[in-house]
């Protein structure tokens, strides 16, 4: 690596441990804390993940207590994170590491990848972030940012992580970069969130400006090159939410198992319309109901309307429901929501 580059980024370091260090998970490290933040940190937002990390901690302080934990506990802690899979595979991962490696996160790649739940990804950032030793926590912001500084010009995806891969085990990025791989992955995480995005860039800013091969190209925007073809195609879908209300208490169903958002509790759901035909999470209306306000949520690939409908007396419905207090804290996001708009 050259003298420049190595003081680029070193300038880089400086800037993000100045502004990010407070990130909770990134104070009083452990590398419990570590798998936990990697983990959830994977597909949300760094902003969800602040507001639930220190709870998600004090009520699963170690990896004993997590792998004890029962599953249903588990789900209902993960809510607002979305993406339950993960919520399984940290399960899967503490137990196995509970049982088969005496509770102690292994320090080998080769070891952490055998673990459930443990991919590339999860493995390389207990050994950079966790470990602070020499490795790539290659998400889609430091691909993007790598590809742009190293100008690796790869298709977003696959391709582009194994060419990058490829490249950092044969030594020719970041060779003899003598500095903390902690730091180094979060100064380019922290980047990649904040200044080096996808579409939006402020190079005049950014510290590596000067060694940036993409930049010198003027052509930023076309690292790494863009992958139409793996989009996800987004589902609309329309949701009638059911508020049938008595005094403080409402009617809810808990969500059954295999179900979305299982083990938690949502007012009677149904189905209004939706792009998807196949879509068998809720049972359709059979008929149109008036409504009173309408909020959007996400969950997977389905971009949801969810219509508020309130009902003045018990309605024959198709779900096991039960009567419980409006602050219940089983309750799903979406549910809340609904109940917060009354
Ligand atoms: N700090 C440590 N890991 C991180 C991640 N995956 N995303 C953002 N900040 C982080």
């Amino acid at each position: 690596m050259s003298k420049s580059l190595n003081s680029a980024i070193n300038k880089l370091i400086k800037w993000s441990t100045k502004d990010y260090l407070d990130l909770p998970w990134r104070k009083k490290r452990t590398l419990y804390k570590t798998l936990v933040s990697e983990i959830m940190l994977q597909q949300t937002t760094v902003q969800t993940v602040l507001n639930k990390f220190d709870q998600f901690i004090e009520e699963f302080p170690n990896l004993e207590a997590l792998a004890k934990a029962s599953e249903e506990q588990l789900l209902v802690a993960w809510k607002g994170l979305g993406y339950y899979r993960r919520a399984r595979n940290l399960k899967k991962a503490a137990e196995s590491i509970y049982r088969d490696h005496n509770g102690k996160i292994p320090s080998k790649f080769e070891d952490l990848v055998t673990i459930p739940g443990i991919g590339d990804y999860t493995a390389n950032a207990i050994i950079a972030i966790g470990r602070d030793k020499p490795a790539l926590a290659l998400d889609a912001n430091l691909e993007r940012v790598i590809s742009r500084l190293y100008g690796i010009k790869e298709k977003k995806g696959p391709k582009l992580h194994k060419a990058i891969q490829e490249q950092f085990d044969s030594g020719l990025i970041f060779s003899n970069f003598k500095g903390s791989f902690r730091e180094l992955n979060e100064a380019l995480m922290d980047l990649g969130r904040n200044h080096c995005q996808l579409r939006k860039t402020n190079c005049e800013i950014c510290p590596l400006s000067k060694e940036c091969v993409a930049l010198s190209q003027n052509k930023v925007l076309n690292y790494p090159v863009a992958d139409q073809k793996n989009k996800v195609k987004k589902e609309s879908l329309d949701l009638y939410r059911l508020v049938i209300r008595k005094g403080n208490k409402v009617l809810a169903y808990k969500k059954a198992k295999g179900q979305w958002l299982e083990g938690q509790y949502e007012l009677p759901t149904l189905i209004k319309s939706t792009t998807d035909k196949k879509l068998d999470q809720y049972p359709k209306a059979t008929k149109e109901y008036e409504t009173q306000a309408s909020y959007k949520t996400l969950i997977t690939k389905y971009k949801i309307t969810n219509h508020i409908v309130v009902l003045n007396k018990e309605t024959k419905l198709p779900f096991k429901t039960k009567w419980v207090d409006l602050d219940f804290d089983q309750f799903s996001t979406a549910s809340i929501k609904a109940i917060q708009k009354l």
